[in-house]
């Protein structure tokens, strides 16, 4: 499909159950799980009877993407929590991920929550790049295995260590990213310029192994970067002796970063040119210091 055809496509609330039935067949292909994890209908049904925010993109009548959002709560605070979201092969790099959060946005905002959250695999490059750089979150906290160390989807092979990422939906930040204004691109320019200077916690050396630097040495700096090859699906597929070697250099990195009172400001997709290794750049500080809202 072109970026011109994709403008077709509709993004809307899921208000039926037939609308809500289509939920199943888009999370068996995005995520190839079986049955028993895919969300009951029952229990879309009572969520969206409660207030709970799913939208979707449709081609037609036909469900191609879906954002699904609950109420959460946390540090006091009423949030939305993004369990899933979800766009079919056919139908990606078309920013309809993009559309759907910001639709889940504008839901939120009108709900009168300040901050959404979310989980995703650190170790890939795209969701990566589609959360930090594209949207603007950020993560001060890392979570071992939290879906337990495997599931029946084709994306949890290596374990399901997640970052915890925080949008601050009114921040200026998010506002510069989801416009594409300058301000973004600057800062992309200049998160590409510090991570040239540093040297970081976790390496994609050339062998294509995660390659580990001094601790204390990289942790006694105000930022420090952790670098993941471009495509780990592929390594997975290729070597999973590998894959898993990257988990183990990449969970020690952010980990230890963290407790040092580190949290996760950005992300560059290519690195050292265009199919290249990508990386992390974390920063001394706290999140509300950074990201003053409004
Ligand atoms: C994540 C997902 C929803 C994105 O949907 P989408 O419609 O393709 O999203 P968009 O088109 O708005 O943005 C995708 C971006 O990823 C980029 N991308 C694709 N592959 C990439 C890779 N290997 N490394 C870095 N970036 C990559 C695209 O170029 C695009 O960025 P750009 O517009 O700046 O060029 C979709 O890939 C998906 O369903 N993935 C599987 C489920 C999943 O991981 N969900 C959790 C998301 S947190």
């Amino acid at each position: 499909m072109s970026r011109g055809a994709a403008q077709q496509i509709v993004i809307r609330d899921l208000k039926s159950i037939d609308d809500l039935s289509q939920l199943k067949a888009v999370e068996k292909e995005v995520w190839g799980m079986a049955d028993d994890d895919t969300l009951p209908l029952t229990l879309a049904i009572a969520c969206k009877a409660a207030g709970n925010i799913f939208v979707g993109a449709f081609d037609k009548e036909k469900l191609v993407g879906f954002a699904f959002g609950f109420l959460g709560r946390e540090h006091g605070q009423t949030t939305i929590h993004s369990h899933m979201l979800a766009v079919l092969d056919a139908y990606r790099h078309l920013d309809l991920g993009s559309r759907l959060k910001q639709a889940q946005r504008e839901r939120a905002m009108a709900m009168g929550v300040h901050e959404m959250t979310w989980t995703f695999d650190p170790l890939q490059s795209r969701n990566a790049h589609f959360n930090l750089s594209k949207l603007g979150v950020v993560s001060d906290t890392y979570k071992v295995d939290f879906y337990g160390p495997e599931t029946s989807s084709i994306l949890h092979r290596n374990g399901t260590d997640r970052l915890w990422v925080r949008w601050i939906l009114n921040s200026r930040r998010v506002r510069d990213r989801l416009a594409g204004r300058l301000a973004g691109k600057d800062a992309r320019a200049e998160t590409l310029d510090a991570l040239r200077l540093l040297a970081p916690l976790v390496r994609f050396d050339p062998s294509g192994k995660p390659g580990r630097a001094d601790l204390a040495e990289s942790l006694a700096r105000q930022r420090v970067s952790i670098e993941i090859p471009g495509d780990i699906l592929e390594i997975e597929r290729a070597d999973m002796g590998l894959a898993r070697e990257w988990r183990d250099a990449t969970r020690w990195a952010f980990r230890e970063a963290m407790k040092a009172g580190f949290f996760v400001a950005e992300f560059c997709r290519s690195i050292r040119g265009q199919q290249g290794p990508g990386a992390y750049l974390l920063q001394r500080g706290t999140v509300s210091e950074f990201i003053p809202e409004g």
